[in-house]
Parts: structure tokens; sequence; C-alpha cells
């Protein structure tokens, strides 16, 4: 058995096996799939309810999950360093859970600028229409003191950020939030878990879009929302409860599967964005890179305190004169890079970042077109020909 002195990638191998049933067991949780939970008499039927009524951790009804869910609600929580774990059918819809469970009318909540698009787009006009108002801040001025106000509630993160992977000094945000009574929360995708945990650096909610690294296949949609204080885990789970947020049984198997490798997976992408970036920095059509691992990175020195790696993402801006139409040209050219939104699976991605949500960024200067990067699990060899390649032949 395992405790808190086990290294994470040893624990992530214990974390949520299948049970022993008379001496024996598989190795993994087999995927229990169920809508009605039955009861062999009416004396369980109450006591499972009560206890559930109590905050325990039963399922009385398919929605609130089965094994399976748990087994992968244990390994979120090793990730996390987390005493509770609730999962949801994306990572928007953990997203928007945590804003629903923490805010009501009249509150206010400060969003960093570079978050993930769709909070912005999409989920703060939809905090708008329940009366709850939002002022965004640039993280790399700090804790946003002068935006405070008497009915601010939440501060929400990212770090590091959609985009440009600006890091956020989380223990600053975190004395900040303590100071005025405010709570913290970070969107944690970037890291899965194993390369930060916001939860030991200040933070009081931790969300992950499970559908990127700990899938890591580019095959389910899934979030996950992890948390230490009890009181804020039973305001989310009747939040959760309240917008019937199922996961499918399948889904989290597969995510569970994800996790078993996600430690090495993680370690070569990062070894493959890192190679990329080194690449990036030496072509003469290439302005900036934005990589945390890079020393000249302005988010290195925090991300050397905070983090224990990067990951596969690497974004570089064009050098100035560039326009939309190069960028565009360039990631056609692109034979093993596919174009697409999304990110932690196997596959090599690019994407040009969309010039509005850079525009909003504080910590975005350049003055040319973004793309992001995904460095996927192919021999970086190949992948940084293909990238010389699509620059020869579009921008010389
Ligand atoms: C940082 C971050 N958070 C949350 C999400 C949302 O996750 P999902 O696509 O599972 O809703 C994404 C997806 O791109 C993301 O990049």
């Amino acid at each position: 058995m395992t405790d808190e002195r086990t290294a994470l990638a040893t624990r992530l191998m214990h974390a949520g096996l299948a049970g022993f049933e008379n001496g024996a067991a598989p190795v993994n949780m087999p995927v229990v799939r169920t809508s009605t939970v039955r009861f062999a008499s009416s004396a369980d039927y109450e006591r499972l309810h009560k206890q559930r009524h109590d905050g325990e951790d039963v399922a009385t009804y398919g929605r609130h999950g089965t094994a399976t869910h748990r087994a992968l609600e244990a390994v979120i929580g090793e990730l996390e360093g987390a005493a509770h774990a609730l999962l949801a059918p994306s990572g928007a819809s953990a997203i928007t859970l945590v804003f629903l469970a923490l805010l009501s009318p009249g509150d206010h909540v400060l969003i960093q600028d570079s978050v993930y698009g769709p909070v912005r787009e999409r989920i703060e006009p939809l905090l708008a229409r329940f009366g709850i108002a939002a002022t965004y801040f640039a993280a790399q001025d700090g804790p946003p003191r002068h935006a405070l106000r008497a009915t601010t509630r939440l501060v929400y993160v990212e770090s590091p950020s959609s985009f440009l992977y600006e890091v956020v000094d989380l223990p600053a945000f975190g004395a900040f939030a303590r100071e005025h009574g405010l709570l913290l929360a970070a969107d944690n995708t970037y890291s899965a878990g194993v390369l930060h945990r916001p939860l030991e650096h200040g933070a009081h909610i931790s969300i992950q879009a499970t559908t990127k690294y700990i899938g890591g296949h580019s095959d389910i949609m899934q979030g996950a929302v992890a948390t230490n204080d009890r009181a804020l885990a039973l305001r989310l789970r009747d939040t959760h409860d309240a917008l019937g947020l199922a996961v499918g049984a399948d889904d989290a198997y597969l995510a569970l599967r994800g996790a078993r490798t996600l430690g090495v997976r993680l370690a070569q992408h990062a070894r493959h964005a890192l190679a990329i970036a080194e690449y990036l920095q030496t072509e003469s059509a290439v302005a900036r890179v934005y990589h945390p691992a890079l020393p000249d990175d302005p988010s290195h020195a925090l991300w050397r305190r905070d983090f224990q790696g990067a990951n596969g993402l690497v974004s570089f801006a064009f050098a100035r004169g560039k326009t939309p139409d190069a960028a565009r040209a360039f990631v056609d050219a692109l034979r093993l890079f596919a174009q697409g939104a999304s990110w932690g699976g196997f596959e090599s991605l690019a994407l040009i970042a969309p010039a509005s949500r850079l525009r909003v960024h504080g910590y975005f200067t350049e003055d040319a077109p973004v793309v992001r990067l995904h460095a996927g699990l192919e021999d970086p060899a190949d992948l940084i020909d293909d990238l010389r390649r699509a620059f020869r032949l579009t921008c010389t």
C-alpha cells in the first residue's frame, strides 16, 4: 500500500485498482454501467440514502457514478493532492460547475485575462444573466487589489495560461485570497496534476479538462474538480447534482486507463516540445517562442519555482510583417501536425491562435500571428523537419 511519502508515479499505479473478491481480482476496475442502483432491502435503501444525505460518497442512483467513477476520482485525488474529486462531462462543464456552485446573484468574480477563451465568451455571459459580475485582470501584475469589491467572492486563474503559458504566482494569489476571505480556483489542465498542484500553492479548488492529458488519446470529453475542503466539496456536489453532470462509465474507464501512462507520456511530450521550442528560436521567420521551460521566457522563474515540468505545448509569434495569410499557408504546409483545437492526445497539432483571444491578454505584446503547436509522440526530429520544410516553403 502507498502513502503520501510514496512518489506520485507509484501511487498512480496503485490507486483505483479493482478490489479482491474471493481472493482474486482483475488489475483494472471494470466498466460498471448503471442507471438504477438496486437495494437488497428497504433498510439498505434507507441507510444508503441517509449516508448520501449526510455527505458520504455513496451512490444511490446511476448519476452519482459507479465503482468505475470512484476509482477515477481516487486517481484524480492522487494527482491533485485532494481529498474530494468530482467528475464532469467536459472541462467546460467542470469550470461552469465551480462558478455556479460558488457564486450567487450580486457576487463579483475576478478572472485572469488569459484564461481558456470560452470562459470569457460563454461562461461569463451566463454568469451575467444570473446577476454575477466579473472583472478581468492581468496576472503578471500580481493579485488585483484595485479590482476588489465588497461583493468579490472568487478569484479564477489558469496557470500556465492558454496560448502563451503565462505562469501565475499562485502563492501570492493564495495569500491575497486568504487576506480578503475569497476563494481561489485554478484551471490545472496544463499540468494534469503531475507538473503542478494548485491546492498545495494556496488554491481552494483545482479544475482539469481530463479530456486532455489524462484521457491522452483524443477520444473522450471529461472534466474534474478537486478540493480538500469538505464544505466546499458538498456545495460542489449539490450543484453537480442539480445540473445532472453524469459521466459515462466507459469514458471514466478510458480516463482511468489514460492516467496509468500519464507520467511517461507527459515527459515525452515535454521533451519533444522543448526540442521544437529550441529549434523555433533559430528560425528567422519567428519573432518569439512561448514555452515556460525556455530560460528567456518571462514566466521561466515562476515556472521553475512552482512546476515540476512543462507539457507538450509551445507557441510562436511570426516575425513582424508576416500576415494571417502567411500563418495559414504555413499550417496548411505541415504534414505531421493536424490542425485542431484541442491538445493532450498522442498526436501533433497546429492551430492559428484566434486574434480575438490574444488581444485580451495583458501578456501579449507581438504584432504578428501566433501559432500554437502541440508536440505529439512522433519522433521529434521528424516533427522539426516538418516545421522546417513548411517554413522554407512558405516564409522565404
Ligand atoms: C485550459 C483548458 N481548460 C478547459 C478546457 C475545456 O475542456 P473541454 O474541451 O473538455 O470542455 C480546455 C479545452 O481546450 C482548456 O484548454
